[in-house]
């Protein structure tokens, strides 16, 4: 559930009207919402309820400091993945032991970072980092809590792009090889070992893929106590996905994920730390665009917005479908029709939706992408030299941009001349 919805024939983003964003910001923009953010954070953290746990937002899906503030006031920890992402968590008044640094390439200065500023534990996921994060812990006379992010080798039924927990992803190590690393963990001086950590994809729609790799890893922890090892956490990832086409059938809710959990794991007394991204950011915005031209084009009608590919990246990249609905609510009984929605970039790709029922619309309707929260503004860039689009926080009936549209003078300047020219 989310709060954008229709209200008197138009979209609301919580007791603020769309079209009232528009006017003030121009189009395109993303707009969140705080209680759909503060909702999902709440839906992860009942459904640990009873055992000890920290949800640690994925801040890779929407790292925005307005949204991190919002979160980290709700109760929430942060995954980070780069030195980037630490500072940000610290910068929105996270505190260094409700931070989790994942990654399969973290380099010295990050980890000295990280030590430095505070860390509840690092995920390694392979021996040269733990080698590179012994000795920098060593150097600094401190000791790197760490867990050790093992690779399941199951299917996470996903797409390709976005699974990682088979033998053929770069993450984590194999878990046949777990004992043997972690044996090398132990021995190493700068390193204290606290737990297992694994994550097998994102936008998972079934809860099986985790169940077997929670069962593996359920299996590990009695191994690797036999062997001596402290085992008292298990970071379980993130990944559960979120409903974008609202016709299918919806993916399981936080509260399934977190029985299944319970009924996995809880015989093991752990603290059970996660990581999801997209459930919460997800369907907490939207994208904004208006229609620039109707154009009329061989068998086939475009609708062409100023919304594009280098805003929101996910269908070009992943044919991801985002559901994509007209600001003003058709009338009843208007028939939609058929047509491609694209943006003004210069290729092809620039391609939301092909042939998508949409009611008729003209040059200057707004329409909105839904579920467009997470991986949107993240991910965007400003080829074609298109200014990043700005973000919008609403909260009941207030709204603030939490992060402005850079002029055109700002996006040129940014660049230098060399003294030769
Ligand atoms: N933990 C780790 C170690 C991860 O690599 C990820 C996502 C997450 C947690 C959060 O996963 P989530 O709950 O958001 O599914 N850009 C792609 C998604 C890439 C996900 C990368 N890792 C997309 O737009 O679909």
């Amino acid at each position: 559930m989310d709060h954008f919805l229709y209200r008197d024939g138009t979209l609301y983003a919580e007791d603020v009207p769309i079209s009232e964003i528009a006017a003030a910001v121009g189009t395109p923009f993303y707009v969140y919402s705080t209680a759909t953010l503060q909702r999902h954070f709440r839906l992860f953290d009942e459904a640990l309820e009873g055992t000890e746990h920290l949800v640690c937002y994925a801040m890779k899906a929407n790292s925005n400091q307005a949204v991190l503030k919002t979160l980290a006031q709700a109760g929430a920890g942060m995954d980070v993945v780069s030195g980037g992402e630490y500072r940000r968590a610290r910068a929105a008044g996270v505190p260094g032991e409700k931070i989790v640094f994942s990654g399969v390439g973290k380099t010295r200065e990050e980890i000295a970072l990280a030590l430095t500023g505070g860390i509840r534990q690092f995920n390694v996921e392979s021996e040269p980092e733990m080698a590179v994060l012994s000795a920098v812990a060593d150097e600094m006379g401190v000791t790197a809590p760490i867990t050790i992010r093992v690779n399941p080798d199951v299917d996470a039924k996903t797409h390709a792009k976005i699974a990682t927990g088979k033998s053929e992803n770069k993450f984590g190590i194999p878990i046949a090889r777990a004992r043997e690393v972690y044996a090398m963990a132990a021995a190493l001086p700068g390193l204290e070992i606290v737990g297992i950590d694994v994550h097998i994809g994102s936008q998972l729609t079934d809860l099986a893929p985790y169940e077997q790799a929670y069962l593996k890893v359920a299996e590990l922890t009695e191994t690797l106590r036999a062997d001596g090892h402290s085992i008292r956490r298990l970071d379980l990832g993130g990944g559960l996905g979120i409903p974008y086409e609202r016709s299918n059938t919806d993916p399981p809710l936080p509260s399934d994920y977190g029985a299944m959990v319970k009924r996995v794991l809880g015989h093991l007394g752990c603290e059970i730390e996660i990581e999801p991204g997209r459930l919460i950011a997800g369907n907490a915005g939207l994208m904004v665009s208006e229609v620039i031209y109707v154009k009329s084009g061989e068998g086939r009608d475009f609708l062409i917005i100023d919304g594009a590919m280098n805003d929101l990246i996910r269908p070009a990249m992943y044919e991801a479908h985002h559901d994509i609905v007209p600001v003003i609510e058709p009338a009843v009984g208007v028939e939609p029709q058929p047509i491609d929605i694209v943006g003004p970039v210069c290729e092809s790709g620039d391609t939301f939706a092909k042939q998508r029922p949409m009611p008729p619309l003209n040059a200057g309707d707004l329409v909105a992408f839904r579920s467009a929260g997470a991986y949107g503004a993240v991910m965007a860039s400003e080829y074609n030299s298109r200014p990043m689009i700005p973000e919008v926080l609403v909260h009941g009936d207030q709204f603030a941009v939490i992060r402005a549209r850079p002029t055109f003078d700002e996006m040129i300047n940014r660049d230098t001349i060399p003294e030769w020219l």
